[in-house]
């Protein structure tokens, strides 16, 4: 038993009495002699089982018992009463105590109270660890999926996201990319402070730099006043680059510069100033190429690339597609107060077929089409925007001359893959035959594509 005891008494000797016993009995005990000392020690060190007396010079016990409760929900806390008292035995409970014992203390009551807190103890921290592991495989923050993609997404989020290292974040439009840095920022140890949000595709290129930096009076024309800019304004907390792809390249050296120096120098001012943020880019480009062409600076790119996470297109999550649907589905009945309860078969049929261009978003927009439109209290197929009713599987091979509508080899893989699939009813082993491909090849590629 390895308890750490955590023993709040006032009385010195009993506490280096209590100390060695409980040593002899193999807990791990440090003693204070006022609350204040208990509470600091707490937030410095990491104890299994608080044990206080109800007596302190500076705080009551109860009160004590009752910060501890609220700040620490996972440790329990044993009281020591007055003998007799059955008020305070019950006052302690009432303050979040998970036991109590009366004085003067038995050591033995003692150690079965304290080998039970720790057990209690223990198995708290299982259930923890196991609702995480439930929500997480459902869900991180908003971005709802239990999809392989998705779930290998969160694990990521979940790993990144209390560190202060940039963020770059790509995928197509509408995929969920701006939802994932708010969910980084709120589990951040920044989430007290603010997450401001840029769009740099959608400021005119003059104003962006004193937007970002801020400008002092007289800078130009229209500058009457100081004026901070968002670094300033996200201090302490994230900035969010949105489109990052689209800014100008007058301006990519002097963020450069900005990040590389932690200060910015706002427009027209000879002063830098310093500051403390987490930044998070997101693009839809392929950057990369960007990079290549040279419309996008190389050493940016990778300041801002530092960890890459890439969001996947909704059509590669497959049956995710139900159980978003399912989410909007609830927000827009009770918003538009009608009771649509579900879909039906063919109308999910008719989602999960779809290519989703417009990923989530377009999802969302399908979903509110749907529960205004719809007469009955279950979606059908002729509920859903006409794109998505009418949808045809794309042909494998596009027969067109327009080099623009084109499609990459991997998309004609895909695209061939899973008509194989369908037209062999689904049957795995078969499909891998038609294609020669071995079964574990054939698994990671359907996975790839949502169908795992
Ligand atoms: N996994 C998801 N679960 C639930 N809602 C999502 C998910 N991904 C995106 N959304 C919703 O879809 C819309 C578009 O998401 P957004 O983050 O703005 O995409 P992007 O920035 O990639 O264009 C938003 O309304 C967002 O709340
Ligand atoms: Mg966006």
């Amino acid at each position: 038993m390895n308890g750490r005891i955590l023993i709040i008494e006032d009385d010195h000797d009993m506490c280096e009495m209590l100390e060695a016993d409980l040593r002899g009995r193999g807990f791990t005990p440090s003693w204070y002699t006022c609350g204040s000392e208990g509470i600091s020690a707490l937030g410095s060190d990491i104890f299994d089982v608080i044990l206080i007396d109800i007596n302190l010079p500076d705080i009551t016990g109860l009160e004590l018992c009752r910060q501890f409760s609220a700040n620490y929900p996972d440790i329990p806390v044993v009281m020591m009463t007055a003998f007799g008292s059955m008020e305070t035995a019950i006052s302690a409970i009432r303050a979040g105590a998970y036991d109590f014992i009366t004085k003067p203390v038995d050591l033995d009551i003692l150690a079965l109270s304290l080998k039970r807190a720790l057990n209690h103890r223990t198995l708290q921290e299982k259930v923890n660890l196991l609702s995480n592991a439930i929500k997480q495989t459902q869900c991180f923050d908003d971005l709802i999926g239990e999809s392989q993609p998705m779930k290998e997404l969160f694990v990521l989020l979940t790993r990144i996201a209390d560190t202060d290292i940039s963020v770059l974040i790509t995928g197509e439009s509408g995929s969920g990319k701006e939802l994932s840095a708010r969910a980084l920022h709120k589990h951040s140890r920044r989430s007290k402070g603010p997450i401001i949000t840029i769009n740099c595709s959608a400021v005119p290129e003059t104003l962006l730099e004193s937007e970002l930096f801020g400008h002092v009076r007289g800078a130009f024309t229209d500058a009457k006043n100081d004026r901070k800019g968002l670094f300033s304004e996200a201090q302490n907390g994230t900035l969010f680059l949105d489109e990052v792809g689209e800014l100008p390249s007058a301006l990519q050296p002097k963020l450069l510069r900005a990040l590389e120096e932690r200060r910015v120098r706002p427009v027209g001012g000879n002063t830098e100033v310093p500051f403390d943020v987490r930044i998070i880019a997101a693009t839809n480009r392929d950057l990369e190429s960007a990079v290549e062409d040279g419309t996008f600076r190389e050493d940016l790119f990778y300041r801002l690339n530092v960890f890459h996470l890439e969001m996947p297109p909704l059509r590669a999550r497959g049956t995710d597609i139900l159980l978003i649907t399912k989410h909007f589905l609830e927000r827009f009945s009770c918003r538009q107060e009608k009771h649509v309860k579900g879909i039906s078969a063919q109308a999910a049929e008719k989602l999960l077929a779809y290519s989703w261009p417009g990923n989530v978003r377009e999802l969302r927009n399908a979903v509110e089409h749907a529960v205004a439109l719809t007469a009955y209290d279950t979606i059908v197929p002729e509920d859903l925007p006409r794109k998505i009713c009418t949808y045809q599987d794309e042909p494998i091979l596009s027969g067109t001359h327009n080099p623009t509508e084109l499609i990459p080899m991997q998309e004609v893989e895909r695209r061939y893959i899973l008509h194989v699939l369908k037209t062999t009813g689904g049957n795995r082993t078969l499909t891998a035959k038609i294609l020669k491909l071995d079964r574990k090849t054939l698994y990671r590629k359907l996975q790839l594509f949502g169908v795992g």
